[in-house]
């Protein structure tokens, strides 16, 4: 043999192993993958090694370094199947184009965000936050806002009773009386809040559910600034190409009284459909005077909404208990 046969066997035996172990599935045993390789192999490298010898003396020393080659290139092969059979568990093939499971990182609850976003839009008309406690006195709750005793809206709150005079608030409309207790005039101020009824769990309602409700007093203040703000802040909220309209309502709390809807689908199939979202009015001058200021200078505006059900309108949810049922499914769909 000569010396460029003798290079060529080797480096073609090389590939011949390569070839062989890169092609055997990565399942296949380690044991099975070196019969293979052994019956591949041994014969024509117990040839070379024999080969060697045979060859003119000064043509052996790079016929031995090629041999070296081969040895090495062998087992080398037969590492990287071994490496590439261990990066695969049960006989699954491991895919690296798979995407990485991604991370959750969690998010507010649709009903803040809508609160977060309502808020936002009333700060930029000028409303500051206010606060008011979820345990209430029967006067802040109802006496103060115009309930006369035993008056028949009481029942219809069916208030839940801590005690002789302390109860879970019914509404966020105290709130109105501590503020303008406690603030001079002008008073533009949103409270969101917790509030509790003796209501069934059904699919428009809860008995523990947020309300926002908002107020602007002054001297001089009209129903044209009701309607202005609240149309304004639905076009802000819904866009402007959602239709909104007044109509007239009772709450003892002001006079007159209105509700504003809004044109939803709620994606029942039953196509664009009005609902209402808010209670307002007129603030009641029985209401200025509890809070000890004079009517007859001070007249405001207030509204009482459910953030759920403007998350429902906004979405078209169709049943309120979705949005307490805590399935991350569903939540995650408004997560921002
Ligand atoms: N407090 C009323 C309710 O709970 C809503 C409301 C607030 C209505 C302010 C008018 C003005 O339904």
């Amino acid at each position: 043999m000569i010396l460029s046969d003798y290079l060529a066997q080797t480096e073609s035996l090389a590939q011949a192993c390569r070839t062989l172990l890169d092609e055997l599935e990565p399942s296949t045993r380690l044991d099975v993958a070196k019969g293979q390789l052994n019956a591949l192999k041994d014969e024509p490298v117990a040839a070379l090694q024999g080969a060697l010898r045979a060859l003119p003396a000064e043509d052996r020393r790079a016929a031995g370094v090629a041999f070296n080659t081969l040895k090495v290139a062998i087992q080398e092969a037969l590492d990287a199947f071994a490496a590439r059979q261990a990066s695969t568990q049960g006989g699954a093939a491991f895919d690296g184009t798979m995407p990485a499971r991604r991370t959750w990182r969690g998010s507010l609850h649709p009903v803040t965000l809508v609160i977060d976003e309502i808020c936002e839009i009333f700060r930029e008309l000028g409303f500051t936050i206010a606060l008011g406690p979820e345990a209430e006195t029967e006067f802040y709750n109802f006496g103060a806002l115009n309930f006369p005793p035993d008056h028949p809206a009481m029942e219809l709150h069916d208030t839940l009773y801590l005690g002789e005079d302390t109860l879970l608030r019914t509404h966020t409309s105290p709130v109105q009386v501590r503020t303008l207790q406690r603030y001079a005039p002008p008073v533009r101020v949103l409270a969101p809040g917790q509030v509790y009824r003796r209501d069934f769990f059904d699919a428009t309602h809860a008995p523990a559910f947020m309300q926002l409700e908002g107020l602007a007093v002054d001297e001089g203040v009209s129903f044209g600034d009701l309607k202005a703000t609240l149309a304004e802040f639905a076009r802000r909220f819904y866009g402007a190409t959602r239709r909104v309209r007044f109509g007239p309502s009772y709450f003892p709390f002001v006079e007159p009284g209105a509700q504003m809807d809004v044109e939803v689908d709620l994606g029942d199939g039953k196509g664009l459909r009005w609902v209402e979202i808010l209670g307002c009015g007129m603030v009641h001058p029985n209401v200025i005077e509890a809070a000890g200021l004079d009517s007859e200078r001070y007249t405001g505006w207030a509204f009482g909404m459910g953030p759920a059900r403007i998350a429902m309108s906004r979405y078209g949810i169709n049943d309120i208990r979705h949005l307490y049922d805590s399935d991350v499914r569903f939540l995650e769909q408004f997560a921002r």
